[in-house]
């Protein structure tokens, strides 16, 4: 809170793919919060126009979030052949083609990472790996904070000694894509927030299933600096999420939500439907995101939450309709 200057002990979580626009990051950060531009599928361009809509609208400090970018996998044709067979079926229902692999099947890391050191962000935090030496000492030259992300002990271990400046630990309720690469505990967020604080020098950012603000202060009261909250924004007027995923959020439950590899490759918490029942064959990330792209569009402008990833963690029954600043407010009364 002190080398940020937050108010507010909390960190609206960055949420790729539409629900965290520069409006909501703005909102967050302007109320005290620290509001987190999810802009792994953002392009060089949108990022720095999405940066300098933040800054149009608040003085306040922010951060960008990207996935760090592994090898891509080998596929073979057969396993192209199977992943877009599954899918078919669901594309005529959309009145769709079946669907194909474009040629670019994500960002070019090092051009996002270029525009966000440009950006300067008050921090930077990643998913999905480590950051290289040069990276971390290109943030640390800017006054940029390095945020890694951890789903068990052993990888708060590696990036606390890569010399991150922070950790957020994920427990397994958290919504969204699993942020960790290597052993992923699907932890209580409380346990691990206490493991990770028992383990690392660095402030420790806690995420996954917390909702409201007896959520925040048990985060708090396991050691961590911070609460990370990313499903209890997603209905806020500000964000960015779609009609038919709003829709789909209001009318979930306790224990609606799954994990799956369905949507991207990558294990992602939502909420269960057609498409997490019914595709057992996903390719490996990053293609299968791609291969989805043209499906989950379609369905957005359809209005079909069923072929939509509608990525929510365990507590999406406890969030609710309101602004950015009333939401944040009643995290941290
Ligand atoms: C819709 C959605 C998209 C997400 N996208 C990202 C992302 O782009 N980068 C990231 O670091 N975390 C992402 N997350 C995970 C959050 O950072 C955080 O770990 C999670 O939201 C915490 O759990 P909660 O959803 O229960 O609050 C996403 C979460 C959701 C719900």
């Amino acid at each position: 809170m002190k080398r940020l200057g937050l108010r507010v002990p909390v960190v609206q979580a960055p949420m790729a793919g539409g629900p965290t626009t520069p409006e909501l990051v703005a909102a967050v950060s302007e109320a005290g919060g620290l509001g987190s531009l999810g802009a792994a599928y953002l392009t060089p361009r949108q990022i720095a126009a999405a940066g300098t809509a933040v800054r149009a609208r608040t003085n306040r400090p922010f951060a960008v979030n990207l996935f760090i970018p592994e090898p891509l996998p080998d596929v073979s044709e057969s396993e192209v052949e199977a992943a877009v067979a599954e899918l078919a079926p669901l594309h005529v229902e959309l009145d769709l083609p079946p669907p194909t692999l474009p040629g670019r099947v994500r960002e070019d890391f090092a051009a996002q990472f270029r525009v966000v050191l440009d950006l300067r962000p008050a921090a930077f935090s990643f998913v999905f790996g480590r950051l290289g030496a040069v990276e971390l000492a290109a943030l640390r030259e800017r006054g940029i904070l390095a945020v890694g992300t951890a789903t068990g002990v052993e990888e708060a271990r590696a990036l606390a000694a890569d010399g991150v400046d922070a950790v957020v630990a994920q427990g397994g309720a958290g919504g969204g894509h699993r942020g960790g690469w290597g052993h992923d505990e699907l932890a209580d967020t409380l346990s691990l927030t206490r493991a990770v604080v028992g383990a690392v020098q660095v402030p420790v950012i806690a995420a996954g299933g917390l909702m409201d603000a007896a959520g925040v202060r048990a985060a708090l009261g396991a050691g961590a600096s911070l609460a990370q909250c990313g499903t209890v924004f997603l209905r806020a007027a500000e964000a960015g999420t779609s009609a038919p995923y709003r829709t789909a959020l209001a009318a979930a439950g306790p224990g609606d939500t799954t994990l799956t590899r369905a949507f991207s490759g990558r294990a992602a918490r939502g909420l269960a439907n057609r498409v997490t029942a019914e595709v057992e064959r996903p390719l490996p990330y990053p293609f299968q995101n791609a291969l989805t792209r043209e499906m989950r569009s379609a369905a957005t402008r359809a209005g079909r939450p069923e072929f939509l990833s509608l990525w929510a963690g365990e507590g999406v029954h406890l969030a609710w309709d309101g602004t950015a600043a009333e939401i944040l407010e009643s995290l941290w009364p």
